[in-house]
């Protein structure tokens, strides 16, 4: 409901937790979702969709975990159109101070068809649904999925439907990413205009990123009236992903002028964010992603940087520490001390206990020995790397060593410690790699895919850090996994131990009598 003084002040409500970690292969850990809801709580978002209850028992207790400590932030859960999804989504999210329950349905013809329901019965379906979330929760989110496909005159009753059933926030998805900017503004304009009831609700905008649009057409939709926008950091997400949290937050701040709408976040926490979704998901953000790229704010050509360096607004829309990157990016070294970490740490955005600086600063010595110059962004790939090796993991790498070079075969002599006990062989590949990989094959053997394996390297030099990153896949179980280090081989061999030990958390998730299977989003019946 937006009263006058609220006309300018547009909603974030940030899901990726939710449809972000529905990417295949980022799941992320229990802890890892505490995390980075409280990161999300602190950065000013609205509401936080904190997953979907009834998938699974560990999404449960997550929404339930993340409702508990939330400060500020309302927490909402996913639910389908089916009374047992919407009670074990209040059961989560009815201990948090401000709790949401977010239901939906496919209300296009393609998505009615599939619990064969007609345009009659689902009409009901929505009513008795919605009724049923508004009796537990004061706070519900409706939303009719592929409402972009969705006839017009069906969707204005249903919405119609949902307000009348109490709805307070109606949400319209570009599920498939098919609707363009123009037609964004105009559906949500239609609906305030048509609908019974409307002015007494917000309307939100979700928008996939199939054709590349996504943000596009989120501050469009706002322009036709939507005052919450659905997105993610680094638009993580199904498929080409969803309105990215940073795009939108920045593109209302730069382009004020014509877009004159505020929003509650403290864009300096985006870079941290950013980087830790990054991390923990295992999806690296592109060179060129706008504003949390690497070569967002980089300049490399003679005359751009002879502008920035005279007047950095010739080729710079927005500061990097608009978005919380530090400037400098040169400091560390070997005889840097504890308190200046400390400090560095925190300006780069984490704040740490004495144990972890103990820890971090251990490894900051040993890598300050091997490289001259530390820099922040290797400071980043430290703290990323700490936090990702857990010593709870099943397998180690506790010793590699290889040999390679022109004449082969390439050795690797590798030493792994499962569960406790130190494995030790000697396996040969097509090159040094390959060799490692083959190894750590030999010692856990897996019928896992490689998917996907990549080098980058963090900083400029021959003594760079290289950050590996793979991605594997079993019996349609994907995981990701990434790993940093001076030594190329080294990180690779990391990152494959990494991606293995996430393989054994999925399995024992998918164990017959462990979680509840994945729901389906069509399954209503
Ligand atoms: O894209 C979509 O339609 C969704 C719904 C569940 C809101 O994510
Ligand atoms: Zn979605």
């Amino acid at each position: 409901m937006t009263n006058t003084s609220e006309q300018d002040r547009v909603v974030i409500f940030d899901t990726t937790l939710r449809d972000g970690e529905q990417s295949p292969g980022a799941t992320m850990t229990h802890d890892e979702k505490i995390e980075i809801a409280g990161l999300l709580d602190e950065m000013g978002v609205d509401i936080i969709e904190a997953g979907f209850p009834i998938a699974s028992e560990g999404d449960f207790e997550a929404v339930r975990d993340i409702s508990k400590l939330a400060v500020n932030s309302v927490i909402c859960g996913l639910a389908r159109a089916i009374y047992k999804d919407i009670d074990r989504c209040w059961d989560a999210v009815k201990h948090a101070k401000r709790p949401r329950i977010h239901t939906f349905i496919g209300t296009s013809p393609l998505h009615r068809d599939i619990p064969g329901l007609s345009q009659d019965e689902m009409a009901v379906r929505i009513h008795d649904t919605v009724t049923h979330a508004r009796n537990l929760c004061d706070n519900v989110q409706w939303s009719p999925m592929d409402a972009t496909r969705t006839e017009e005159d069906y969707l204005l009753r249903v919405v119609e439907i949902a307000i009348k059933a109490g709805a307070t926030t109606i949400n319209i998805p570009d599920t498939v990413g098919y609707t363009a900017p123009r037609e964004s503004a105009d559906l949500i304009r239609l609906l305030i205009a048509r609908v019974p009831g409307a002015d007494e609700v917000v309307f939100a905008t979700h928008c996939h990123n199939d054709l590349g649009m996504a943000t596009a057409n989120a501050l469009a939709a706002v322009e036709g009236g939507a005052r919450q926008i659905e997105c993610t950091i680094n638009g993580l997400g199904e498929r080409a992903g969803n309105t990215a949290l940073e795009e939108v937050v920045m593109a209302l701040k730069v382009r004020n002028d014509i877009m004159p709408y505020r929003t509650r976040i403290d864009a300096t926490r985006i870079m941290n964010i950013s980087r830790r979704v990054a991390t923990i998901s295992g999806f690296a953000v592109q060179y060129n992603k706008a504003i949390v790229g690497k070569n967002a704010f980089a300049h490399e050509s003679g005359i751009h940087q002879d502008g920035i360096l005279k007047n950095a607004e010739t080729f710079e829309i927005m500061r990097p520490e608009h978005v919380g990157l530090a400037e400098t990016s040169l400091v560390m070294g070997k005889h840097s001390g504890r308190a200046a970490l400390r400090a560095k740490l925190r300006d780069l955005g984490y704040e740490l206990g004495d144990n972890q600086l103990r820890d971090v600063f251990v490894r900051f010595k040993a890598l300050a020995d091997r490289k001259k110059e530390v820099f922040d962004d290797d400071l980043v790939t430290l703290m990323r790397d700490s936090s990702t090796a857990a010593a709870h993991d099943s397998l180690q790498v506790k010793y590699l060593r290889v040999i390679c070079g022109t004449d082969g075969p390439q050795t690797a002599d590798l030493v792994l410690t499962i569960d406790g006990v130190d494995r030790q062989v000697t396996a040969q590949g097509d090159g040094p790699v390959d060799a490692t990989f083959n190894a750590v094959n030999q010692l856990f053997p897996h019928n896992a895919r490689l998917q996907l394996y990549q080098v980058h390297a963090v900083t400029e030099g021959t003594d760079a850090q290289a950050t590996v990153s793979v991605r594997m896949e079993e019996d349609g179980k994907i995981v990701t996994g990434q790993a940093a280090d001076t030594d190329t081989v080294v990180a690779s061999a990391k990152a494959y131990v990494t991606a293995l030990n996430k393989l054994l958390v999925r399995r024992t998730k998918s164990a017959p009598d462990a979680d509840v299977k994945s729901v389906s989003y069509m399954d209503v019946s």
